[in-house]
This record gives structure tokens, sequence and C-alpha cells, in this order.
């Protein structure tokens, strides 16, 4: 038997009290979110809707950049003779970050509302790793003002320290949890034409569901108009065809976001990325769909990498000879 090797998040999700925090915090910002039409706009905004790219990834640029510039110039004062020449830019950069986290938290917090299990248990401890960099941070400036500079820099470093195992956790949360990944990316659909439904199998207003390869997508007859979109929520995968389907436009019942059936726009979060839709050609008594020319910049399957990337090896491969 094979054993599954750990990573950090897997480890945190052996750690079932972090919900005991999550539960009552989650059950707060979805209340707050959703409490009604302009507080729903508000979170679509926050999620990155509108602009169809998440916001939070760019806004935590503010408060890493403006606290690693304060942890140098820190270094530099503890180090120079005349420490007052960096004193007061390390405190601007110090409150530059603070300033510039609130964004960041706000966006996050919009985010980690559509969490659940595995990924809201590492997103919890992300924020709660942020919150601490965050309150080392506020002591740091807090004792700054008060003139011990020391104890000041001590806390800097430490809130450095925290903020980098918050980053470390969102990059799990990203990349090894695939949170907010836009789920457009797998499997590949066949990039021509192909045939998927009989004709008379898709009446008026009724939602079908057929493959083309391994994609499903979701066709719906609209008048003269058939309407054919991958049939999964960019959000986290939802079944579309599961949700309510009416007026050209598709709702997710997994967390309600809402997409145009004609161009797959999403219309309200917490999806931000477009449905990929497909070309539709009716001839024969068949349906035939192929990606349209914006899905088909879908990336490539995997290639060969051929002679220019040789990935190291230091066992050989077992051999079948006797
Ligand atoms: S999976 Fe979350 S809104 Fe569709």
């Amino acid at each position: 038997m094979t054993r599954q090797a750990r990573t950090i998040s897997s480890w945190i999700a052996q750690l079932p009290w972090l919900d005991t925090i999550a539960e009552p915090v989650q059950r707060a910002t979805g209340a707050l979110f959703g409490a009604n039409r302009a507080t729903q706009r508000a979170k679509d905004l926050l999620n990155g809707t509108p602009l169809r790219h998440r916001i939070h990834p760019a806004l935590i640029a503010v408060p890493i950049g403006a606290w690693t510039t304060g942890l140098l110039l820190d270094l530099l004062e503890a180090r120079s003779e005349r420490p007052q020449e960096w004193a007061r830019s390390a405190d601007a950069a110090v409150a530059l970050g603070l300033v510039g986290a609130l964004p960041s938290v706000v966006t996050g917090l919009a985010d980690w509302t559509d969490t659940y299990d595995h990924q809201r248990r590492v997103g919890i401890a992300h924020a709660l790793s942020n919150s601490v960099a965050l309150t080392l941070y506020a002591t740091s400036l807090g004792l700054r003002f008060a003139g011990k500079r020391g104890a000041a820099r001590v806390c800097g470093v430490l809130g450095f320290g925290a903020v980098t195992v918050g980053g470390m956790l969102g990059g799990e949360l990203v990349y090894t949890l695939g949170v907010n990944v836009p789920h457009t990316l797998y499997p590949k659909p066949p990039t021509d034409f192909v045939a998927i439904l009989a004709s008379a199998d898709l009446s008026q207003g009724k939602p079908v569901v057929a493959e083309a390869g391994r994609v499903p997508i979701l066709l719906v007859r609209d008048g003269d108009t058939i309407h054919a979109v991958q049939n999964w929520c960019t959000h986290a995968g939802g079944p579309l065809d599961e949700g309510t389907i009416a007026d050209g436009i598709a709702e997710c019942p997994w967390h309600g976001s809402r997409f145009c059936l004609s161009d797959g726009c999403p219309l309200q979060g917490p999806a931000s990325m477009p449905l990929r839709t497909f070309d539709v050609h009716e001839a024969g008594g068949q349906i035939f769909v192929r990606p349209n020319d914006e899905a088909r910049s879908w990336p490539p399957p995997p290639a060969n990498p051929g002679p220019a990337y040789q990935p190291a090896r230091n066992a050989t491969a077992p051999t079948n000879a006797a």
C-alpha cells in the first residue's frame, strides 16, 4: 500500500478546532454579504466579478511590499550611525502596510465566504496568520510613536514572519487546493465540430447536457438560437444544469453565481470568470458544437517538452529485463 505525502494544507485539514472559528465567522460574512441586493452587488465587486479578475491577489502587493520595505529600512536604521535618517521612512512603510492591508482583508473575506471543508480550514488559518501580522505591525507602529524603537523593530520582524506564513497558506489555497482557479481549464473539448445530440432531443427552453469529448456541455434551445456553454460553474465546478435556467441566464445551484448563456459572462458572483461558450451548427437532425474562438484559447494538453527541458533523474526506472 502506498501512502499519501503530506502537504501543509493536509496537515491543517487535521485541525478540526479551526472550524469553531471558521463556522461563526463564515455565517456572519455570509449573512452580511447576502443581506440584500446592494450587499450582494458589493460582494460581486469584491470577488472581481465585473472585472472578470480576482481582486484580492492584486491588493496584497501593497502590504507585503510596504512591510518588506519597512524591514529593510529598520535594518538600515539599526546599523546606521544616523538612524533618524531611516526611522521616519521605516515608520511610513509600516503605516502604509497597515492601511493597505485593509482592502486585502475585505476582498479575502469575500472570497473565503464561499469555501468549505478543507479549503475553509486552510483559509481561516491564512486569515489568522495575517491577523497576527496585522496585530504585530499595529503594535510596532504604536511602539514607534512611543519612541521604543528596538521593541518596534522586533515586532516588525515577527510581523514579517507571520505575514510570510500567511502568504504560504494563501499559496496552498490556490496552487494545492485550487481555490478560485477558473474551472474552465479541464478537460479539453475537440477543436472541430462534433455531433453531440439529436435535434429532436432538445426542446424549447428545456436544458440538456451532452458531452463533446469529455466536456459536459449545457444546451438550451431559445427560439431559433441554441445556447451551448460548459456545464460546470467557473467558481468551484457546480453543475449548472441542476440550478435555475431562465431568461437566457443560468444560476449555479451551489453558491448562486449567474451567467449569461449567450456569451458566458458572469452576472453575479462569486464566480469571476466567464463560462466557455460553443459555436452551434444544426444539420441533418443533429446538433454539432465546437469551442468558439475565445474558448479555443484554452491551454493545450501537455506536450512532450522536447530536448530543451530534461528533468534531473537520480534513479533509474525499473526495466522488465529478466
Ligand atoms: S460553484 Fe460556487 S457559484 Fe457555482
